[in-house]
């Protein structure tokens, strides 16, 4: 398969719009999707899926790297979250650490607003100092 100009962003962006639209989000009304690059090229999508009992609440990010996990893939290439407002839908602290699990030196972050992406980080410019899985010899 030919790969687009922008490496398949603009597709990546898209699957992130579309999770967004799943969003599970009554209480916040925030809704966020996410889509992850694979190496193999295959993207997995997530969403917001909150809980009456708040803190159950699960983050886009989170659920997109569970469907990475589930079909065998253990890197992200790329990724991009998708999120409504006026300020960057950075992925919050906890997923800055789900992300890093999956992620090395080359992995993109891109934020996005409703109408593509708004910018891109490293990791390490979201999580600078950050521990993982070499701290426990992994
Ligand atoms: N949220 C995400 O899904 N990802 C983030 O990185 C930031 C926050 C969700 C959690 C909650 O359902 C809503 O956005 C408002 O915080």
């Amino acid at each position: 398969m030919s790969r687009s100009a922008d490496g398949g962003l603009e597709a990546l962006f898209a699957a992130a719009k579309a999770a967004r639209e799943q969003a599970y989000a009554p209480y916040s009304k925030f809704l966020v999707g996410a889509a992850i690059r694979a190496p193999s090229g295959a993207v997995y999508s997530g969403c917001n899926v909150e809980n009456a009992a708040y803190p159950q609440g699960a983050c886009a990010e989170a659920g997109a790297i569970s469907a990475m996990a589930l079909a065998g893939e253990r890197k992200i290439v790329e990724i991009v979250v998708v999120g409504d407002g006026e300020g960057l839908c950075t992925p919050c602290g906890g997923c800055r650490q789900r992300i890093r699990e999956f992620a090395d030196a080359s992995t993109r972050i891109h934020v996005a607003g409703l109408a593509g992406v708004r910018a891109s980080f490293s990791l390490d410019e979201l999580l600078p100092r950050s521990f993982g899985p070499g701290h426990l010899g992994k």
